[in-house]
């Protein structure tokens, strides 16, 4: 079964929307294996964002990202990864697809509310870099109903 790493950025934690966010994932038949609240040190959100390095928003989203804590999951079931990502919708919340959770909670890029790794590989690294190696899954009652 396929994992995926989200965190519910500092903006969503402020805003109260903690419940709200993690009840969209849950609802579509995510499977939460681990969660934590973490306050983000510079050295964790430097390593999380070092594909961005040289981009001209990375010192803003590195400010953004360390401004307050964040919750951090991760999230398994079928096409985990690319079912998150639709679930939190494009980018940038003007370009997200209505009932998205960036289109119905957010306005602008640097504050859109939701990461979810973009790949097997991201997922990977970035599931190591916030939990470590062994995450046990558990059988959920409801397993044979939401996956065949
Ligand atoms: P994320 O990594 O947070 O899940 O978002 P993403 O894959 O949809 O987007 P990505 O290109 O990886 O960008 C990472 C985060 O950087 C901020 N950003 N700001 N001001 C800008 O032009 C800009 N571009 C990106 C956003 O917070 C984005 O989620
Ligand atoms: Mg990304």
């Amino acid at each position: 079964m396929e994992r995926t790493f989200v965190m519910i950025k500092p903006d969503a934690v402020q805003r109260g929307l903690v419940g709200e966010i993690i009840q969209r994932f849950e609802r579509r038949g995510l499977k939460i294996v681990a969660m934590k609240l973490v306050h983000v040190s510079r050295e964790l959100a430097e390593k999380h964002y070092e594909v961005h390095k040289e981009r001209p928003f990375y010192p803003g989203l590195i400010a953004y990202i360390t401004s307050g804590p964040v919750v951090a999951m991760v999230l398994e079931g079928t096409h985990a990864i690319q079912a998150a990502r639709n679930t939190m919708g494009a980018t940038n919340p003007v370009d997200a697809a209505p009932g998205s959770i960036r289109a119905d909670f957010g306005l602008e890029i640097g504050r859109n509310l939701v990461h979810g790794s973009d790949g097997p590989e991201t997922a990977a690294f970035e599931i190591g870099l916030w939990f470590g190696d062994e995450i046990p899954s558990w059988d959920r009652d409801v397993d044979r109903w939401i996956f065949e």
